[in-house]
């Protein structure tokens, strides 16, 4: 027997209110910004889907062939019996490690997008009789409850998606997995690592233009859920390599001189030709930054796996 429960730790309204906060501010700011979790609605999260097979977009081929070489070692390190997966997505790489846990109880995937969940969620109970897949619908930057299941628990954050947090809001985040965290549990990060700059760039300004299609995406959310008026034709999308801060940098820069009118926060955004709006960062790592993060947050890397190429890294971590 298996068991698929969806729970929902923000009410829809509690959703609306915060996309509304999100842009009266970042569009207030200097640049403005609008913040990434308004991405994945069920078309971005389908557009996701889509960039993860891309030619260019290497993250997701060079993870899971981690995945596939290290599972066992995963599985006999941590013995883990409940999965808890942060930002879980489709959760598709995932089920290599699920395979490998002998003594899975519980999957935990935790997201945004309730369409990607339900739909991972009913896929993975249909095809592993015995496993139980308890879905939260949340936002992992927020304080997360888990279910009550059994130890040790390994928590999940795959994909790179720590690099979409800015460098404050990461350190706040792993201090906050490290609160999730008792003795015996252990944390598995995935971190996409720094490399040349052209292949950072091509894999988040591909020739089809489907992440183009996904930056763009955003501004359909807030057309639709608060009744503004934006073209996205009438922005071009951006992917930069910032030297410094080691992160591509995601903008859309405004086409011409314009004015987005937003009803639902009785605003008008005035739009320079060529101003950009910030839309997301995806920060690239090496392994002493990891891990000093990861000891700030009071975290020990105990293991360290990359591709065949050395393009992408997953790490494993215990509390101290
Ligand atoms: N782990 C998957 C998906 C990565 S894309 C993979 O490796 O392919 C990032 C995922 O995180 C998306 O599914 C998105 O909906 C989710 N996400 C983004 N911001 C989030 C937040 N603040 N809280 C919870 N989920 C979030
Ligand atoms: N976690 C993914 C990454 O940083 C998210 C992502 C991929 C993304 N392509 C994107 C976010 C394009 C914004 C725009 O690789």
């Amino acid at each position: 027997m298996s068991l698929f429960l969806l729970t929902r730790t923000l009410p829809e309204d509690a959703t609306e209110a915060a996309l509304r906060a999100d842009v009266q501010q970042g569009l207030g700011r200097n640049p403005k910004t609008l913040p990434p979790k308004w991405f994945y609605d069920a078309h971005g999260s389908e557009l996701f889907e889509q960039i993860t097979e891309l030619p260019e977009y290497y993250p997701t081929r060079a993870e899971r062939e981690i995945l596939i070489d290290r599972a066992d070692e995963i599985a006999a390190a941590t013995g883990a019996r409940t999965l808890v997966e942060l930002g879980s997505g489709s959760s598709e790489k995932t089920r290599h490690l699920i395979d490998a846990l002998a003594g899975l109880h519980t999957y935990v995937p935790v997201d945004v997008s309730e369409s990607a969940l339900t739909q991972a969620g009913h896929a993975l109970v249909a095809e592993r009789p015995g496993l139980n897949v308890h879905a939260l619908i949340a936002d992992f930057t927020a304080r997360l409850v888990l279910p009550d299941t059994p130890g040790p628990r390994l928590v999940a954050f795959l994909g790179g998606t720590i690099g979409n947090l800015l460098p404050a809001e990461r350190a706040e985040f792993l201090a906050s997995v490290r609160a999730l965290l008792s003795p015996g549990d252990a944390l598995l990060l995935g971190t996409d690592l720094v490399k040349d700059e052209k292949v950072l760039v091509r894999a988040y300004d591909d020739a089809a233009g489907v992440t183009a299609a996904f930056n763009k995406n955003v501004l359909n959310v807030v057309n639709r859920e608060l009744g503004a008026d934006f073209d996205p034709g009438a922005f071009d999308h951006m992917a930069l390599w910032d030297t410094g801060n080691e992160w591509i940098e995601m903008r859309l820069r405004s086409r011409t001189e314009q004015t987005v009118k937003i009803p639902a926060l009785d605003l008008a955004v005035d739009f320079a030709a060529g101003e950009d709006l910030h839309t997301e960062i995806s920060a690239k790592f090496r392994k002493g930054g990891i891990r000093a993060e990861l000891a700030a947050a009071g975290m020990e890397l105990t293991h360290w796996w990359t591709d065949g190429e050395g393009r992408f890294a997953l790490s494993l971590s215990e509390a101290r």
